[in-house]
């Protein structure tokens, strides 16, 4: 075959794995099974939401370093000595197991062996930003379970505050996603908390010659500064201080263009022509934020995905069948 006629073969190929998938993963997918299921994630979840409203984002982080580690496979949940969570991007730093594993008690107790993690990952996301005020998105659903949870994948897969506009377009573009993908999930960034140590270069050692990143407006540097000491590596601050109490918002985007986020990787998104377009966008009142946000959190929703015989259902998250 010519390379014309190959390049086709391997778009159609491409088409049928793409439709495959999407076939495979439909919000009714409990319907018959477990019809109560879902509706038990959201109770449990606005349970504990009601007593701490910062495990919303840590259950929306849970499902993004899911599936961006061997897809969304609920691999970031197993325990083990070398597994995702002992990576230096999770450790001491990803929030909610416990969340997680009372959800998956209570919905065992309901129809044992059938709600997947991986699928209980993506309920609780939603829900958690649902239960703290902010907006909804539908949950494609019928994720199986893995059996493999490598540190190594982490680490690999996992962006870094650090990134360059390049680095994070690659990082998600191994993943199918666009830059406008990069841009809207990262609006996520308008909740939650981080901690200093995250801070500590950009404050005090940014390069040789200068200590604080001139990419920070100064006012916000010197704010920031009071809240992070130097050598601080503990303390958990808000990834948006414009704020007195978080809420779900598009102020995100704002702060970007006004040197008021967090990490080099938020910065660097206005640093790029087509960066910076959608940036505005998402700025924009009234903004499309939301509608964007859901989009492309069920493309995120099916990287990967185990269906079908593949995979199993765990009985609890923590450790494989
Ligand atoms: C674009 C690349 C991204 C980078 C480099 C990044 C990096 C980080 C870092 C370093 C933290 C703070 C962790 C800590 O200090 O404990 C954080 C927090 C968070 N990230 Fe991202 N992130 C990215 C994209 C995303 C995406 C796509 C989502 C969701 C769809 C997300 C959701 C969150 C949330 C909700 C928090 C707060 C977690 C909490 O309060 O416990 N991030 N992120
Ligand atoms: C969120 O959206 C889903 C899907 O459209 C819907 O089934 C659900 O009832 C909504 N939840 C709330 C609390 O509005
Ligand atoms: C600051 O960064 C330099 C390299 O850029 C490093 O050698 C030095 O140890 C750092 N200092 C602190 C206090 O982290």
């Amino acid at each position: 075959m010519n390379s014309t006629g190959s390049k086709w073969l391997l778009s159609l190929l491409l088409l049928a794995v793409v439709a495959a998938a999407d076939a495979q993963l439909y919000e009714s997918f409990y319907a018959a099974k477990c019809p109560q299921g879902p509706a038990k994630v959201a109770e449990v979840v606005k349970s504990w939401i009601a007593k701490d409203r910062t495990l919303a984002p840590a259950l929306l982080r849970l499902h993004f370093h899911d599936c961006f580690v061997r897809g969304c496979d609920a691999s970031v949940l197993l325990n083990g000595a070398t597994s995702e969570k002992e990576a230096p991007p999770n450790k001491g730093s990803l929030r909610g197991f416990n969340v997680i594993d009372d959800i998956k008690a209570k919905v065992e107790a309901l129809c044992p062996g059938v709600i997947s993690c991986s699928d209980i990952l993506a309920l609780a996301g939603r829900d958690a930003i649902v239960a703290m005020g902010g907006t909804n998105w539908s949950v494609p659903l019928g994720r199986r379970d893995g059996v493999l949870s490598l540190a190594s994948e982490a680490n690999a897969d996992l962006p870094s505050p650090f990134s360059t506009f390049a680095s994070l377009v690659s990082n998600f573009g191994k993943k199918g996603l666009s830059t406008s993908d990069l841009v809207v999930l990262s609006g996520s960034h308008t909740v939650g908390l981080a901690h200093c140590a995250v801070m500590q270069p950009r404050l005090y050692n940014f390069s040789s010659t200068v200590k604080t990143d001139p990419a920070l407006d100064p006012t916000f540097a010197t704010a920031l500064k009071k809240l992070c000491k130097q050598g601080d590596v503990a303390t958990l601050i808000k990834m948006d201080q414009s704020k007195a109490v978080d809420t779900w918002d598009p102020n995100y985007y704002s702060n970007v263009l006004r040197g008021r986020s967090l990490f080099t990787s938020d910065d660097q998104l206005k640093r790029n022509p087509a960066g910076v377009k959608v940036v505005q966008q998402m700025n924009k009142a009234p903004s499309p934020f939301n509608k964007a946000f859901g989009d492309a959190m069920v493309k995120m929703g099916k990287i990967g995905v185990l269906t079908g015989t593949n995979g199993q259902i765990r009985k609890k998250c923590f450790v494989k069948n």
